[in-house]
């Protein structure tokens, strides 16, 4: 159709058109792409769980008992057991009265969003949260105040002036913990004391910080020992889990009012069961047997991250596994990334609109799965750009 036509010219002029990429297999840290095989340096699956035995084996028991679709949507009759000891098992690893499973991160935040701040409130976003908070944000009708990067210092100036309104509105803070491009990490020590003094709601998002952080994997919480029962947390179970689903963990009254409330809960087939018994046995294996895998990721992410620094590539603030090289420019991004390509590397370019204009870059996420001489290889392969 011309218009559509007319839209994808523009997108290949600005060399933005983006292609899907079809994986035949995958198996750890090697994918099959058109019969060549490829090292992914582009997967969340941090702990290397997606292909677990364990998790493989849970997921298959639960097609035989269940078959594979649910059905319906939660509150019809799309509630089985493994939804309810999904959310049981998630309510003993993030420590919290209740949690509630969405579908998908992003189903999760623009449903949970809209809930909890209407348009009488006020949201404070960082401006790098995902787009799935950006669009949970809008949907929501509320007043919307963007601050810079984790800078609580605009943040408190911008907390102060909502108190001048002589109504009183509800105040939302949120965040990201790991930002997904960047890397980094919230200060949600800072934060949670803004909230505190401003009378403020928290709500994280540990997509990326969920079985990454914290001693026992528990996340961004964990991370900085902060133990509140009035944060709002947001995960998924499709990175660091190795799996697939959402879910926010909170207070009861939370969970109760997001079931009535939340249209993407309320509105859409639930997870499939299997996905559910996978999820459970995932979080079973961050819970208690994680340790070393989490040690590996660690000990990975400073190989590539010290290898980057030594060849003097911009990382950013990366903090995580998350490891970002800046190229600025569109077109020295793909040109890195189609390098990388030709040297059997899978990291491609990222642009507009997943990051701002001009901060193109390639995004390593590199996970407990890559061996040593992975790491070695891509820095090799880098060095002789
Ligand atoms: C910070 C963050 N939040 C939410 C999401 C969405 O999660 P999902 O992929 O499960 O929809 C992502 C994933 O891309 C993310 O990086």
């Amino acid at each position: 159709m011309k218009q559509f036509d007319t839209e994808l010219h523009k997108l290949k002029n600005k060399k933005l058109l983006r292609k899907l990429t079809c994986i035949k297999a995958s198996h750890g840290s090697k994918i099959s792409i058109d019969g060549q095989s490829y090292i992914d340096f582009s997967s969340n699956d941090y702990l290397a769980l997606s292909n677990h035995p364990g998790i493989v084996r849970a997921a298959a028991a639960a097609l035989t008992k269940y078959g594979f679709g649910s059905g319906a949507s939660r509150l019809l009759s799309g509630t089985y057991l493994p939804h309810v000891k999904l959310e049981e098992r998630i309510v003993k690893f993030k420590k919290t009265e209740a949690a509630l499973v969405f579908n998908t991160g992003y189903a999760a935040n623009t449903g949970i969003i809209p809930v909890i701040a209407g348009a009488d409130a006020v949201i404070f976003s960082d401006e790098l949260n995902h787009a799935s908070i950006v669009d949970g944000v809008r949907l929501s009708k509320a007043d919307v105040k963007v601050y810079r990067h984790r800078d609580v210092n605009y943040l408190e100036s911008l907390l102060k002036k909502s108190l001048d309104r002589k109504t009183t509105r509800r105040r939302l803070v949120i965040t990201d913990t790991v930002f997904s491009m960047d890397g980094d990490i919230a200060p949600l020590k800072d934060l949670l004391s803004l909230c505190d003094r401003y009378d403020a709601v928290l709500m994280i998002d540990d997509a990326h910080g969920t079985g990454v952080l914290g001693k026992t994997g528990r996340g961004g919480l964990e991370h900085f020992g902060i133990r509140a029962d009035n944060i709002i947390q947001m995960g998924t179970l499709s990175k660091a889990a190795g799996c697939y689903g959402a879910f926010v963990a909170g207070n009861k009254d939370l969970i109760e009012l997001l079931i009535n409330r939340a249209r993407s809960f309320i509105y859409s087939t639930s997870l499939p069961p299997a996905v559910c018994e996978a999820g459970i046995k995932a979080i079973d294996i961050i819970d208690k047997r994680s340790t070393r895998s989490r040690e590996r990721l660690w000990k990975n992410r400073g190989r590539l991250y010290d290898g980057l620094e030594n060849m003097g590539f911009d990382t950013l603030d990366s903090e995580t596994p998350i490891i970002p090289i800046l190229t600025g420019d569109v077109k020295k991004a793909l040109k890195i990334g189609r390098y990388l390509y030709e040297n059997k590397i899978f990291s491609p370019a990222i642009r507009p609109p997943t990051v701002p204009e001009g901060k193109c870059r390639i995004r390593f996420t590199v996970t407990a799965g890559h061996t040593d001489e992975e790491i070695d290889l891509v820095l090799e392969v880098l060095k002789k750009y």
